[in-house]
């Protein structure tokens, strides 16, 4: 059986984009049943009809500072749905932290940048300004904290000289699309656990190369 997905937007939905095309495929072990945006203007909601999967709007600004009250509209669209996983692609509301415990270890976040390092707004801003060479993005667990816990998948770039955030976004965002996928494949067919505040894969092993920046031959 396909575990049931919800997809939390609200903005342009390049992830959840990413999220339905690999879940159309036959093997996948999971459906993305729902859309949920909490922005009735957000572009992602037009992909997500177009690919012929189910939206609901919650909008969140009516309920102004009420995180619970907005918080039990969500809920109950998920039940609706018979959701049993959560991915967060570009969600921009904080949660309460009742909520965040109702679905630990079952909601995933992608945030662009190799966390620990750099969370929360600007981060490949935050990531030039430090001057890192290699950036990337993480798939975590969501945990109270914003851009924290535990680690599923990470996949890395090299920063040059010469990028800036519009460049750089837009190599990770490929990373993005790339990693969240197959996270989302290892959280639902079972070959994850949580072990503490870390993370482990089943048959997990590092990918054998080598990626230095700068490169210098
Ligand atoms: C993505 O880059 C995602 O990693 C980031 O928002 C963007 C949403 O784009 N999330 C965060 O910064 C979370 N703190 P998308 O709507 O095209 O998927």
């Amino acid at each position: 059986m396909k575990r049931r997905v919800a997809i939390l937007i609200s903005g342009r939905g390049s992830n959840m984009a990413a999220l339905i095309q690999a879940a159309s495929a036959e093997n996948f072990p999971a459906e993305i049943a729902v859309v949920i945006s909490n922005r009735a203007d957000a572009p992602g909601l037009q992909k997500a009809r177009a690919a012929g999967v189910p939206t609901v709007v919650v909008e969140s600004k009516p309920f102004g500072r009420d995180r619970a009250a907005f918080e039990a509209t969500l809920q109950g669209e998920l039940d609706r749905h018979g959701i049993e996983l959560v991915c967060l692609g570009g969600f921009m509301r904080l949660f309460t932290a009742d909520f965040v415990k109702r679905w630990y270890g079952r909601m995933l976040n992608i945030h662009p940048s190799l966390l620990p390092s750099f969370p929360g707004l600007d981060p490949h801003g935050q990531a030039l300004r430090a001057g890192v060479k290699i950036s990337g993005a993480t798939v975590h667990f969501v945990i109270p904290e914003t851009d924290a816990g535990p680690i599923l998948m990470q996949g890395a770039v090299a920063i040059s000289d010469h990028d800036t955030v519009d460049t750089l976004s837009e190599r990770i965002l490929e990373v993005e699309h790339r990693i969240y996928p197959d996270a989302l494949r290892l959280l639902a067919s079972g070959k994850v656990r949580l072990d503490g505040d870390v993370c482990r894969t089943a048959d997990g092993a590092a990918s054998g190369n080598f990626l230095i920046s700068p490169f210098v031959g």
